[in-house]
């Protein structure tokens, strides 16, 4: 297994990323390329790591689904008393990353955290199916379960309070906003001479250069 992991080789080289093809914006240019990714099939291409750190200083990652984008930033929802919610509260920034392998690209986004407003996650969650809105408050997410019959009796019991009634977003659930401060587009060439370009937020705009793969 070992030497089969080492020698593990994929060269790419299916696209380029040159500055003349790509938007002075770089929203615009993860719209395009997120259009592209979702248009080849690529499954849920809005699954992206979140890596985030408490006041300790130690890092946790994890895969969340983008929900939202525009030019605030780039939203998911979650458990704010998760792991990643209560880091979060101790140190508000984070940085996404996406990696679509069949486009041979990889974007990561870096900036401060904040929550969106309660109505906007109200709106979200109203949206959600019936038994992912009972899983939210089933689930005191990221604490120790004494084993899964737990939850499945947590989720029966929901079921029946919410045989009749809509059930409300839970308070410790909601939405995170990452705003955006520097950007990276990736993009797989020959040899491992990438194309790296990355968007750092300048007052009133975007400055772009290109770094070394
Ligand atoms: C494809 C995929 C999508 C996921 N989407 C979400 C999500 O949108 N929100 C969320 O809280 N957890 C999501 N999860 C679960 C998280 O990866 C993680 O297990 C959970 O949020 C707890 O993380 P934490 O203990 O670091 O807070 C997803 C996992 C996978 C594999």
């Amino acid at each position: 297994m070992k030497e089969y992991i080492s020698k593990l080789r994929k060269d790419y080289g299916i696209r380029e990323l040159t500055e003349d093809m790509a938007d002075p914006n770089p929203i615009l240019q993860f719209e395009k390329w997120f259009t592209e990714a979702a248009n080849m099939g690529i499954v849920e291409p809005n699954a992206m790591t979140i890596s985030t750190a408490g006041k300790d200083g130690k890092v946790s990652a994890r895969i969340v689904l983008l929900r939202n984008f525009d030019e605030k930033g780039f939203v998911f929802y979650t458990n704010y008393n998760s792991r990643k919610g209560r880091q979060l509260s101790e140190n508000p920034y984070a940085c996404l990353s996406f990696f679509w392998c069949e486009a041979e690209r990889q974007v990561r986004i870096a900036g401060r955290v904040e929550k969106i407003s309660t109505l906007e996650s109200m709106d979200y969650f109203n949206s959600r199916p019936l038994s992912n809105r009972i899983g939210s408050w089933a689930s005191a997410q990221s604490e120790v379960l004494e084993s899964r019959e737990e939850l499945e009796k947590k989720v029966e019991e929901l079921e029946k309070i919410y045989a009749n009634t809509e059930p409300e977003k839970p308070p410790f659930w909601g939405g995170f906003r990452v705003v955006p401060e520097e950007i990276e587009f990736w993009q797989g060439r020959p040899s491992r001479l990438h194309d790296r370009l990355q968007y750092t937020r300048k007052a009133g705009g975007w400055k772009m250069v290109r770094l070394n793969p």
